[in-house]
């Protein structure tokens, strides 16, 4: 692909903006500067660099996030900034888009991606894709809250109780549940359904990957194919 291309692509500006900044010598290919905007360049385990930065090439964009509170999963916020502000410009360039939505004060596991396929495999109600959350509760959870959550809670709006693919004392005030489903709010609504509140909620994992222990609030990484496999992409 012509390097260009290749800068364009991964959201560094027009086509004539990457060719003034690969003449004017801010990019390397695998190490090596290239001036040349119409090198032809393998994409295979290409790592390009820009102004020092490397940048893998990638056909999509596909990034886990630990969200930290007081970020909405929208592109068009309304009284918090945008999750996307918190990835380089280069990536909010490449339309990407958080998949399924955190509330603003929920934190944890946030996938973001604009990959279309993945976003809709692991958004379909059909696929039932188990999300892992830790909630910190008002009032002590008891083993009434955990069977009333196993048997399924009627929600508003909600023709059938939903129910928690798995459900457990983590704390005093801490449980740990598994819901299959995405709907609004629908922690909190569950865990209110089941006569307490949920003060604060973190997202572990969804389909088997796990938030990395070492990824910090705010910070961000590509996902890779191992993680893909987690999340029973292309499965
Ligand atoms: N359930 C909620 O209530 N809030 C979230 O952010 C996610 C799931």
């Amino acid at each position: 692909m012509q390097l260009e291309r290749i800068l364009q692509k991964h959201g560094f500006g027009t086509r004539k903006g990457c060719r003034a900044m690969i003449r004017n010598e801010r990019v390397a290919i695998n190490g090596q500067v290239c001036d040349d905007p119409f090198a032809d360049v393998d994409t295979e385990h290409l790592i390009f660099s820009v102004d020092g930065v490397d940048w893998p090439y990638a056909e999509f964009a596909s990034l886990i996030l630990n969200k930290p509170a007081g970020y909405e999963c929208s592109r068009k916020p309304q009284h918090h900034p945008s999750v996307l502000e918190l990835l380089p410009v280069q990536l909010r360039e490449r339309d990407v888009q958080p998949i399924g939505r955190l509330d603003e004060d929920t934190t944890g596991l946030l996938l973001i991606t604009d990959d279309g396929q993945l976003n809709h495999q692991l958004s379909s109600a059909k696929r039932k894709v188990p999300k892992v959350y830790l909630a910190t509760t008002k009032h002590p959870v008891d083993q009434a809250q955990i069977d009333a959550l196993l048997a399924g809670v009627l929600l508003n709006d909600e023709p059938e109780p939903i129910r928690a693919a798995a459900c457990e004392i983590a704390g005093e005030c801490l449980l740990r549940l598994t819901v299959t489903e995405g709907k609004y709010h629908q922690v909190k609504r569950m865990v209110a359904a089941a006569g307490n509140r949920v003060e604060v909620l973190h997202r572990e994992a969804v389909g088997e990957l796990k938030l990395p222990a070492d990824l910090k609030p705010g910070e961000w990484r590509w996902l890779s194919a191992a993680d893909l496999q987690q999340l029973g992409y292309g499965q």
